[in-house]
């Protein structure tokens, strides 16, 4: 499994304002959606297949690139809290199908539990899928979400994980659980605490994006 965090200054602009327990909730939940932006665009690098040809400008005729349309890519939000950092994604994805994931993890057990599943009964053939959930904890949520979405056709290459902050014990079992997993993140923190928060964190990333 390889862990990007990229290293780009946005990013740890957007992951400073996450930090800051002043701030509120609307501030909170767009500088969600800015990191998620960035973290998509950089997990897409090289990533998404390309069909070329030649086009005519205005001027002259031109080769050009496109991103290939016939090759799938499907972004799956893991409620609540994926949603804000997800916002973007079929924005600057030229073509994406959105499937939702609504996964809640007991405040006592912190186990997880799947309150509702949009996922497609098969991806299609070649899916790339982008996985996206703020926090990687204790990784029991994340890896229930990849659980679902691996039985229902993708691979460990075909998947990329897209999140705020990461911690160990969940990067331990998603490199145990999942080789050749890619996982974007903007930030890798110490610990988890026995409440299942990452600390140092951001606290309830569900909860301050919504209130
Ligand atoms: C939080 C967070 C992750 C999960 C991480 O969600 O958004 O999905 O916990 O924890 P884990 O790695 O220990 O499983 P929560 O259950 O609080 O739901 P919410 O997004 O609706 O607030």
């Amino acid at each position: 499994m390889l862990v990007f965090v990229p290293p780009h200054p946005l990013i740890k602009h957007w992951v400073s304002v996450l930090r800051n327990e002043q701030t509120p909730c609307p501030i909170f939940r767009n500088a969600m959606a800015e990191l998620g932006r960035i973290l998509v665009y950089e997990a897409s690098r090289d990533w998404l297949p390309t069909v070329v040809g030649e086009i005519q400008t205005p001027m002259d005729v031109a080769s050009v690139e496109f991103i290939d349309p016939r090759e799938p890519v499907a972004v799956v939000p893991i409620l609540r809290a994926g949603l804000a950092l997800a916002e973007h994604a079929p924005s600057i994805l030229p073509a994406t199908k959105t499937y939702h994931l609504g996964i809640s993890r007991d405040e006592e057990t912190l186990q997880p539990t799947v309150y509702l599943n949009k996922l497609p009964e098969k991806f299609p053939e070649g899916s790339r899928v982008f996985v996206v959930d703020p926090m990687l904890a204790t990784g029991g949520t994340v890896v229930a979400a990849l659980n679902l979405i691996k039985e229902r056709g993708p691979e460990n290459n075909q998947i990329k994980v897209i999140s705020a902050v990461a911690a160990p014990p969940a990067l331990q079992k998603l490199s145990e659980k999942f080789p050749g997993l890619h996982v974007y993140t903007g930030i890798i923190d110490p610990t988890v605490n026995d409440k299942g928060f990452i600390i140092p964190g951001l606290g309830d990333a569900g909860d301050r994006s919504f209130g």
